[in-house]
């Protein structure tokens, strides 16, 4: 039997996992099916037990089951622990296994992709939800002199920056939380992790954020990352959406589950031009 994955979710149609998988097992000569898995809002558990009875070895998880994956899990990476949130499972015969590769696919699509070693810089990481918790740790740990999460609840930016505050001191990394409108200026890279865009609210950030020829990047790519784009480039940034870091967590995935990296360069230049096409 073939082994199957698949990106598990609600919504999954507009997903893209699967035509990434695909190309990587083509370049890595692995014999694999990626499909997309509709669950029910309140079918997770029962529908990821279905696909593994049936041949499933992993699968992707995204909106809205990274929270219930994470309480699924039987093992969990160091990672996912610290981000309460799985996004991706393995079915190990001792039980599922939970990962996080979103923030080591971010921090890759920065120092790697866009050439920005994060060491010793200035970041802020705008947004306290489930993006912004998914890859702290990950930011953290390329150990930025300083790391600010500003939140339009500030309540919300510290207690994320509370539950990270031990990593942060063992990295010698300045980790504060603060409001959107009190969130300092000059900072080199700047990471949008708000769905702001996706209410039709602007950039929830003065323009002041950034340094000059910072890097402003989206965790969203497509339409919706678009005005936040735009907006950057007219501050002088250079501006980044989230698709190099879709590629690359998908790669740390690959490698989880079939023991071998893929190049991530040509899918990314492919996707580009796809998702560069979209109305
Ligand atoms: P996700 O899983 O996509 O991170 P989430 O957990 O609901 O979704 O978090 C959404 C984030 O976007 C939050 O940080 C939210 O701010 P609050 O915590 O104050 O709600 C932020 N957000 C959403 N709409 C926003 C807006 N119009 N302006 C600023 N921040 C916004």
């Amino acid at each position: 039997m073939t082994d199957r994955y698949a990106v598990a979710g609600n919504p999954v149609a507009h997903s893209r996992s699967p035509e990434i998988h695909a190309r990587f097992a083509a370049q890595t000569g692995q014999s694999l099916v990626y499909e997309r898995l509709l669950c029910p809002l309140d079918g997770f558990a029962a529908s990821i037990r279905r696909f593994a009875a049936e041949g499933g070895r992993g699968c992707n998880v995204t909106v809205p089951f990274k929270f219930e994956a994470h309480a699924l899990a039987a093992s969990l990476s160091p990672r996912a622990a610290l981000a309460g949130a799985v996004n991706t499972l393995r079915f190990d015969a001792e039980g599922w296994f939970g990962d996080n590769t979103d923030g080591a696919g971010l921090v890759r699509d920065i120092e790697h992709n866009a050439a920005r070693p994060l060491a010793g810089r200035r970041v802020l990481l705008l947004g306290a939800g489930g993006a912004s918790a998914g890859v702290l740790g990950s930011l953290i740990a390329a150990r930025p002199a300083e790391l600010v999460i500003a939140n339009r609840s500030v309540d919300k930016a510290q207690l994320l920056a509370d539950s990270h505050r031990a990593l942060a001191e063992q990295q010698g990394v300045g980790l504060a939380a603060c409001a959107l409108d009190h969130c300092g200026t000059a900072y080199d890279v700047l990471i949008n992790g708000t769905s702001a865009s996706l209410a039709g609210a602007g950039v929830p950030v003065a323009g002041a954020a950034l340094a000059p020829g910072a890097l402003a990047l989206d965790m969203m790519y497509g339409p919706a990352a678009r005005p936040f784009l735009d907006w950057a480039r007219a501050q002088g940034a250079e501006a980044r959406d989230g698709l190099g870091m879709l590629v690359e967590q998908a790669a740390e995935a690959f490698e989880l589950w079939r023991g071998v990296r893929p190049h991530t360069a040509p899918v990314l230049a492919d996707l580009r031009t796809e998702v560069d096409a979209l109305p």
